[in-house]
């Protein structure tokens, strides 16, 4: 195909360097946001008289023509084209003659590129927004039903404390909603228009930049041309909160196989979210989290090709940014894929709230509250610790539970013990008395659960 921009050079291109060069494999899925920009652009330069008003309706018309017939599929994108926005102009000038050529007039393909990505990523960070918030609700639905549910809270792995369920997945709704409200300010601050830096220094037209950054819904423009088509910070920080948002996942989906697992038992994934093996019949593998774990690792790839890509260019456009859109694209299309089955998985698994009982029973994650007790009794916290410790030690020798110890062994480690520390260090017990805000009670969890159903709430109407 004869290249648009032949002049200084024959345009004589070898293949190899054709398809090297070529970034529609990658850009054509803006074509969207490209001819909504360039409807604008047009519009823009009637406006102005740039060009007459005729001309503006021709090529709004002609754009709008190539939209519905790419939605249709009577047109499909040419994978030889160098670009999204040469196919777009090269289709448009086909079918109007010369006018076409009048659209790329006061722009360039580098404010062009930077316009279309900042629309695109404005959509799928709003897509992102709302898998977090469904995901997040559905964290909240099932905290609900476990809030009664004890297990044993964990710190460096070994069982800690008694909470509940509906506890632990609350903390996994906090880490989501803080997800939510970066990918919202990525979103906030990529909402400036590029469109009217041209190629670096801006126009000799007399453009209206702010008529155009209206009229395709942003907040302002960047205020200096050469920032304009240089500044990829919007696709860094979208990359920066989806690498969060990933090690979030990557922390439930341990969980998730280490529950599941027979060792644990906590929890039973749904047959729709695991597989069989090929050789064992009696596996049930939970791949699904294994992947998302796994995943985790191309996003933080991602942001770091971006970073490095980034880190040496001389501003301001270049070629090594072309290679930003396959990586903030696989970024973006493997968070969204990961938080729709972290969702599925989430709302069809069961608890297993008698092995989760089971495993709160061992280990003394009482014991905390048998100190407790003895300093209901006056004595000094260091001193009821020391106590209770040689309780646990001596319970772990004769092979002994702290409930199944006698008042007559509990009283030859203090006088201070009677038959009431019996209901002092039973699991509910321990559980409800967490009273204070964020802590692990059935009311402190249903006042956690409120609160994030309110900021979800609140977040889609934003979204
Ligand atoms: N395909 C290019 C990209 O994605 C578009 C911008 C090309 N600009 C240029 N001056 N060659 O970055």
């Amino acid at each position: 195909m004869a290249k648009l921009w032949a002049g200084r050079t024959d345009g004589n291109t070898d293949k190899a360097a054709d398809e090297f060069n070529s970034s529609i494999g990658i850009d054509g899925r803006m074509f969207r946001q490209d001819i909504k920009g360039s409807i604008a652009h047009a519009a823009m330069l009637g406006r102005t008289g740039i060009i007459a008003p005729d001309e503006t309706d021709r090529i709004i018309d002609g754009l709008a023509g190539i939209l519905d017939d790419l939605e249709s599929g009577v047109l499909t994108i040419d994978p030889a084209a160098e670009d999204i926005h040469m196919f777009v102009e090269q289709v448009l000038t086909e079918r109007l003659g010369e006018l076409g050529k009048k659209l790329h007039t006061a722009r360039s393909r580098n404010d062009q590129v930077a316009l279309d990505t900042r629309l695109y990523l404005r959509d799928i960070a709003a897509q992102l927004m709302q898998k977090l918030t469904s995901l997040i609700s559905a964290l909240c639905d099932r905290a609900e039903e476990y809030k009664n549910t004890i297990m044993p809270g964990y710190t460096h792995l070994q069982r800690a404390q008694p909470v509940t369920f509906g506890h632990h997945l609350m903390a996994y709704a906090m880490m989501f909603l803080r997800d939510v409200g970066r990918i919202g300010d990525a979103k906030t601050r990529m909402n400036v228009s590029p469109i009217g830096s041209c190629a670096l220094a801006g126009t000799t037209y007399s453009t209206d930049r702010r008529f155009e950054a209206r009229s395709l819904g942003f907040d302002g423009i960047c205020l200096n041309s050469i920032d304009g088509v240089s500044d990829r910070d919007f696709c860094l920080e979208l990359a920066s909160a989806l690498a969060i948002t990933m090690m979030h996942l990557s922390r439930l989906s341990e969980e998730l196989v280490l529950w599941s697992s027979w060792e644990f038992g906590f929890v039973s994934l749904s047959d729709a979210y695991t597989t069989g093996s090929s050789i064992m019949p009696q596996k049930k593998n939970p791949d699904m989290a294994e992947l998302v774990r796994g995943k985790t690792g191309r996003v933080y790839g991602d942001l770091m090709a971006l970073l490095t890509m980034l880190k040496g260019l001389p501003l301001a456009y270049n070629k090594d940014m072309q290679e930003d859109k396959e990586l903030i694209f696989d970024a973006c299309d493997t968070a969204l894929s990961c938080l729709g089955i972290t969702e599925g998985m989430i709302r069809t698994m069961s608890a297993r709230p008698e092995r989760m009982r089971a495993a709160a029973g061992e280990g003394f994650i009482n014991a905390t509250d048998l100190a407790d007790y003895l300093v209901g009794k006056g004595l000094p916290f260091r001193s009821a610790y020391k106590i209770s410790g040689g309780i646990v030690a001596y319970c772990i020798k004769n092979g002994k539970t702290l409930e199944t110890l006698s008042l007559d062994e509990y009283k030859g480690f203090s006088d201070l013990f009677d038959s009431g520390v019996f209901a002092a260090i039973d699991m509910e017990a321990c559980v409800n008395r967490r009273t204070s805000e964020g802590g692990t009670s059935v009311a402190s969890v249903e006042a956690q659960i409120a609160a994030v159903r309110e900021s979800i709430n609140e977040s889609e109407l934003t979204t």
